[in-house]
């Protein structure tokens, strides 16, 4: 590098080592993806991804392999607490279903390309249609604590992009986000709820990259701008996943009010006891969804 600006020097490294690391990654995802095939017997159609609030989903499953996340090239061990590491194979209410039970957060310092492998992985094992789940802030008035939100839409205001960096052979890098959330999917999730007595509220989803939650002056912008509900996770997920051609759900519990709408500071250990209290129905809910799904797709 002599001769070279110094800071073009550090900026071709951080290039080189970004660029490497993509790569990486993509070596891992095909023995990953061998791996885990070689692991489960069934081959879902519909992938969930369970996030706070939504954990309990994998005690209702019908499980037919587990594998954890470290034993998969690619994937490391979730280290936050109330969320596990692996992939469980099984039925929910006789549905075939691939469950991630444990996300990876960006906020823990995993990239991008990590955050995102799961959907990489399930699309190359034959997931479609994809289920995220998520804690979330409300920032509307209209969301209370337990309430239940399906994403209509997102804005991401995490500061990176998924796809930003080397493309994927055979992907488009330029993909087309005007319908993220599958109108059919969110449809058949308003039934689901209506089927088990749930209330289901809609809105859109704002990320942030966390941790720290925001200010009431954040929020306050934020509601200018059309969020109804904060969180730190999902839209990275969606923008592969559409990459990969997939359907998504998107579904949050309002965990908390955001920044500012209530007295009380926001802590983890809160949103965690209002996850846990809304466990229950958000299994129920879950567990309903695709309840119809397998209506649907017996008819
Ligand atoms: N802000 C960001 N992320 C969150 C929140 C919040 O208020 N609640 C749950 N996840």
């Amino acid at each position: 590098m002599e001769g070279v600006e110094p800071h073009v020097g550090i900026k071709k490294l951080v290039f080189e080592r970004e660029d490497e690391h993509i790569r990486r990654m993509s070596m891992f995802l095909e023995e990953a993806v061998n791996q885990l095939l070689r692991a489960i017997r069934l081959r879902p159609c519909l992938g969930v991804v369970l996030g706070s609030a939504f954990g309990g989903v994998v005690n209702e499953l019908e499980v037919d392999a587990e594998v954890q996340f470290d034993e998969l090239p690619g994937m490391p061990s979730s280290s936050v607490k109330g969320h596990a590491g692996k992939f469980v194979v099984g039925r929910l209410a006789g549905l075939e279903v691939l469950v991630q039970a444990g996300r990876l957060h960006y906020y823990e310092g995993h990239s991008m390309e990590v955050v995102t492998f799961p959907m990489r992985l399930m699309a190359a094992v034959g997931v479609q249609r994809l289920v995220l789940t998520n804690a979330a802030g409300g920032i509307s008035a209209d969301l209370n604590v337990g309430d239940f939100m399906q994403i209509t839409d997102h804005i991401n205001l995490m500061g990176e992009n998924p796809l930003r960096g080397t493309v994927t052979e055979g992907r488009t890098r330029f993909v087309d986000m005007a319908d993220a959330y599958s109108a059919e999917l969110g449809q058949a999730l308003g039934q689901a709820a209506e089927r088990c007595g749930l209330v289901l509220k809609q809105g859109v989803y704002l990320a942030v990259s966390g941790p720290s939650y925001e200010t009431p002056a954040e929020i306050g912008a934020f509601a200018n701008m059309g969020a109804d509900a904060v969180g730190m996770s999902t839209v990275p997920e969606t923008i592969v996943a559409k990459q990969c051609g997939m359907e998504v759900l998107g579904l949050s519990c309002i965990t908390n009010a955001a920044a500012g709408k209530a007295t009380d500071p926001i802590t983890h250990e809160e949103v965690l006891a209002a996850s846990v209290q809304a466990s229950r129905n958000a299994a129920v809910l879950l567990n309903s969804f695709c309840d119809f799904l397998r209506d649907a797709d017996e008819r």
